[in-house]
C-alpha cells in the first residue's frame, strides 16, 4: 500500500473510533475534547511521546494526570509484565502473597517515617475510600475535613471529599460529615475542626484545583494541629508521588509525615492499576480488629503488585525524581521569559519539580491553549477543578530538547492565543 493509502486508512479508522466513542462512549466528552484540539487516538507511545495514529507526534504533558511517571511503555516494566504474565494472574484477594508483602516491604521502606502497613486497591479513589473509613474506625469520630477545589476521586467517601460542588450535586445527599475549607489557610482549618474530627485530608499539591503547593508552614500547622487534637492527618500523593514534585513524595520536601499516605497512578506503571493506603503502625489496632474492614477483588493483585516494585526499582535505581527536579529548573528558566514577554495573558506558574500550572488571566484560556499546543505539538489540558490553569505534567524522564520542544510551542501558541483576541481579565 502507498504511503497515502496507508494515510487515508489510519484516517479512516481514527474517524471511525472517534464516532463510536461519540455514540457508544461519551458525547459531551468527545466534543469537548475536539474543542480543545485532543481528539486524538493515541497509537505508539514512547519515553515522553505519544502519536496519534495518524502519525501526528505530541509531547505528551497530560499523562494521565501524573499516571506515566517512569514513562510511556516503559520498555524495563514492560518486559517485567510480559515476564511476569508467563507465570502469575492476579492471585487470589483471600490469600498471602509474596507479590503483595514485596511491594508492601518496599512502600514502608521507601515512605517517610513510620508509615508501615498498606491496603491495597485498585485505584486512587478506592486508596482515599480506605483512608477516611480508617481514620473514622481508629478515632470512632465521623468528620472530615478536606479543601475547597479538592480532588480525591469519585468513589463514595472521597466524592464526599473533593472540595467541587459540580461533581457531587446531582448525587446529593453524599456520605455526612464532611466539611471543605480554603487550601493553604491554617486559621480556616483550625477554625473548622470540633471534638469530632476524625481526619484532615489534603493533597500536598492542589493538582486540579489548579496546582496550589501547600506552604511547608501550613503543613506543619495542619501536623500540629492533628497532634493536639487526635485527628488522623492524610495525604493524598496520588498525583504527587513517585517523584514528581522531584522527590520521591511531596512530603519529603518539608519533612512533615502524615498518618496516611495514599497512592496510586504511577505505582502501576502506567501498565497495571494498583493503589495502596499507607498508614502508621498506630492505627494498624483498627485492622486489628477488623483485619477484612477493606476487600478488593483486584486491589494488589500479584501482576499489580510485580509492576509497582518494578515502577519504584525503576525510579529509584536511575534517580528519576532528580531528574524531574533538574528538568523542572529547565522549565522554570523559560516560564520567567514567558511571564515577562506575555504579561496580558500568563498572571503566575505555580510549579513543583515537574507538576507545573500556568496560570491565565480567565476560564477561557485554557481550553483554547490546549487547542494551540495540540496543534504545536503538546498534549496538554487544564486543571479539572479551574480550566484558567494549564497543568504540564510530562513524564520525569523528559530529556533536555524536548522541555526546549514544549517551551517553543508555549511561545507559539501563546502568541496566537494572543492573535485571536479575547484574552481580557474577567
Ligand atoms: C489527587 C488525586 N486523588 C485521587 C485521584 C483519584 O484517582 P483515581 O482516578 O485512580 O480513582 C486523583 C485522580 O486524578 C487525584 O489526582
Amino acid at each position: 500500500m502507498t504511503d497515502k493509502k496507508t494515510k487515508q486508512k489510519l484516517e479512516a479508522i481514527k474517524t471511525q473510533a472517534l464516532a463510536d466513542f461519540s455514540k457508544y462512549v461519551n458525547p459531551q466528552k468527545a466534543r469537548v475534547l475536539k474543542n480543545a484540539g485532543l481528539d486524538i487516538i493515541e497509537g505508539k507511545r514512547e519515553g515522553a511521546a505519544v502519536w496519534d495514529i495518524t502519525g501526528e507526534k505530541y509531547i505528551d504533558c497530560i499523562t494521565s494526570a501524573g499516571s506515566f511517571n517512569v514513562g510511556r511503555r516503559n520498555p524495563e516494566i514492560v518486559e517485567t509484565l510480559k515476564k511476569a504474565l508467563d507465570e502469575f494472574d492476579l492471585g487470589s484477594f483471600i490469600v498471602c502473597s509474596k507479590q503483595k508483602a514485596d511491594l508492601a516491604k518496599k512502600l514502608a521502606e521507601i515512605t517517610p517515617g513510620d508509615l508501615q502497613y498498606v491496603t491495597y486497591g485498585s485505584g486512587g479513589g478506592e486508596a482515599n475510600d480506605f483512608a477516611i473509613k480508617l481514620a473514622r474506625g481508629f478515632t470512632m469520630k465521623t468528620e472530615v475535613i478536606s479543601t475547597i477545589k479538592a480532588y480525591h476521586g469519585h468513589t463514595g467517601f472521597s466524592l464526599a471529599a473533593i472540595g467541587r460542588d459540580e461533581y457531587k450535586k446531582p448525587f446529593y445527599p453524599m456520605v455526612p460529615g464532611f466539611k471543605h475549607v480554603p487550601y493553604n489557610d491554617l486559621k480556616a482549618m483550625t477554625d473548622a475542626v470540633t471534638e469530632d474530627t476524625a481526619a484532615i485530608m489534603i493533597e500536598p499539591v492542589q493538582g486540579e484545583g489548579g496546582i496550589y503547593p501547600a506552604t511547608g508552614d501550613y503543613l506543619k500547622g495542619l501536623r500540629a494541629l492533628c497532634d493536639t487534637n487526635d485527628i488522623v492527618l492524610i495525604f493524598d500523593e496520588i498525583q504527587t508521588g513517585f517523584g514528581r514534585t522531584g522527590k520521591m513524595f511531596c512530603c519529603e520536601h518539608t519533612g512533615v509525615v502524615p498518618d496516611i499516605l495514599t497512592v496510586a497512578k504511577s505505582l502501576g506503571g502506567n501498565l497495571y492499576p494498583i493503589s495502596a493506603t499507607i498508614y502508621r503502625e498506630e492505627l494498624n489496632d483498627f485492622v486489628m480488629k477488623y483485619p477484612f474492614t477493606h476487600l478488593s477483588t483486584f486491589g494488589g493483585s500479584d501482576l499489580g503488585c510485580i509492576v509497582g516494585l518494578a515502577a519504584i526499582d525503576y525510579l529509584i535505581k536511575n534517580k528519576v525524581p532528580d531528574h524531574a527536579a533538574a528538568m523542572g529548573e529547565r522549565f522554570q528558566k523559560s516560564f520567567d521569559g514567558l511571564l515577562k514577554k506575555y504579561p496580558d495573558l500568563l498572571i503566575e506558574v505555580r510549579r513543583m519539580g515537574l507538576m507545573m500550572g500556568l496560570q491565565f488571566t480567565n476560564d477561557s484560556i485554557g481550553p483554547r491553549m490546549s487547542y494551540q499546543l495540540a496543534q504545536n505539538g503538546v498534549m496538554a489540558i487544564y486543571t479539572g477543578n479551574d480550566p484558567s490553569v494549564m497543568r504540564l505534567m510530562p513524564v520525569l524522564e523528559i530529556q533536555p530538547n524536548e522541555v526546549d520542544f514544549v517551551i517553543e510551542a508555549l511561545y507559539t501558541s501563546m502568541s496566537e492565543v494572543i492573535k485571536q483576541g479575547g484574552i481580557e481579565k474577567y
